[in-house]
């Protein structure tokens, strides 16, 4: 088996996608379900028919490319990642799994390889939190971890439900069928940058992930008393936006304060009402990720910050209610591919990194119904999640050369 990735054209292709974007460039926004990330969607899935795959979208709109293998029947081998992207993002996140998936898939084609379970590329519906306010909502229900009626009522800012919204984008079959038989997967790999730097400080261009770390995340809003910047006196305020400072700041300490690296928090959105310069804010609407590698280490930072809610709310006079949005445990990366990758590295004379995924990935919850695993490249500097996200072709062909090798393995 001769197999070739075809560098520049995988390059190109991910050069075309980053314009269906909402932002100026580089930076890309692709918010799920807009006309924009509907656009995008388009057009991988002609991509895919182009491959020769047969495509079809379930109800929260994952996208399944599929290569039937010589046994149909078989459980498949899958691949894939998301398009969709936060606001001010690059153009590499994500994005290396689905064309990489489909370079890899193509390349495996070309060289005359014939799987005997099918290999489908599989393109995550809204990994990203941005609209619904909790990520990895295709892999969520794909795996049963988040029920069809839960899902259905999660809202956007504008106060749309995930239901509304996606009927009206097409997706109108049942939430309830988006979930995958049992045994439909044999095995999962997603190709994704690595989001972090650690790749690029061990001059090493593979990562094969152990595990991925355990991600919670909060939804808070405070209420104060508003009034006159110059009429109310200080002692006389119950001021939402000095309470949130506190509790920013008490996020941070929980984290800091863990005992190990691995503990990790961010408030990202901090939504002050009314927002006048001479108006004391009544109202604070802010949120906090928090993760860890360890789930007992998330954990005990968690109950950190609800003692900070109280104390604070006590201490404040204003009313401090959270909402838990998720709280996932991890996930340990299946041995049978991480040894289909390991072998793969090793038989090209790839060296590799074993390493942890911090960030998540669709992948956590495609490994609580099959054996899962993920193959990181590097990104420059670490950076993700900003326009200047930066991933050399070399490294992605690299990436996708090692996946379609590993993909072979687990579907020969
Ligand atoms: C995924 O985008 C994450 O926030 O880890
Ligand atoms: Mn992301
Ligand atoms: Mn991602």
């Amino acid at each position: 088996m001769k197999l070739e990735i075809d560098q520049q054209r995988l390059n190109s292709e991910i050069e075309t996608l980053a314009p269906f974007s909402d932002a100026e460039p580089p930076a890309v926004t692709r918010i799920v379900f807009t006309p924009m990330d509907l656009k995008a969607r388009a057009w991988v899935i002609s991509r895919c028919e182009e491959a020769g795959l047969s495509v079809r979208q379930d109800a929260i709109g994952n996208i399944f490319a599929r290569w039937n293998g010589a046994d149909p029947t078989a459980p498949a081998v899958g691949t894939g990642s998301h398009i969709d992207a936060i606001p001010n993002a690059g153009k590499y996140d994500g994005v290396v799994g689905v064309l990489g998936g489909l370079e890899a898939i193509r390349a495996l084609r070309r060289s005359g390889f014939r799987p005997k379970n099918s290999i489908e590329l599989l393109v995550f519906a809204t990994e990203e939190p941005t609209r619904f306010g909790i990520g990895c909502l295709g892999s969520r229900l794909l795996s049963g971890t988040l029920s069809a009626e839960a899902t259905a009522k999660l809202r956007d800012r504008d106060g749309e439900s995930v239901d509304e919204v996606r009927r009206k984008a097409g997706f109108i079959g049942n939430l309830q069928d988006v979930k995958l038989p049992k045994g439909y997967y044999r095995a999962f790999v997603e190709l994704h940058i690595e989001q972090g730097p650690l790749l690029e400080r061990a001059q090493t261009s593979l990562g094969i992930v152990k595990s991925i770390a355990a991600p919670a995340s909060l939804r808070i809003s405070i209420e104060g008393a508003g009034g006159h910047a110059g009429g109310v006196l200080m002692p006389d305020r119950k001021d939402a936006l000095c309470a949130a400072a506190e509790l920013i700041l008490a996020v941070e300490n929980a984290a800091r304060s863990s005992g190990a690296v691995d503990t990790v928090a961010t408030v990202g959105v901090c939504d002050v009402f009314p927002g006048a310069v001479n108006s004391i804010p009544s109202r604070v609407k802010m949120t906090v990720d928090l993760r860890d590698t360890e789930l007992a280490r998330r954990d005990g930072a968690m109950k950190s910050i609800d003692n900070a809610v109280e104390t604070i709310s006590r201490k404040r006079g204003v009313v401090i209610q959270t909402e838990l949005i998720n709280a996932d445990a991890p996930a340990d990366c299946g041995p049978e591919v991480r040894e289909a990758l390991a072998n793969s590295c090793r038989e090209r004379g790839f060296p590799f990194l074993e390493m942890v995924s911090r960030a998540y990935h669709d992948s956590l919850f495609i490994s609580r119904i099959a054996s899962t695993g993920m193959l990181f490249i590097p990104c420059r500097n670490g950076y993700s999640h900003r326009p200047d996200e930066y991933a050399s072709p070399e490294d992605i062909a690299r990436g996708a050369l090692v996946l379609a090798e590993s993909l072979a393995r687990l579907s020969a």
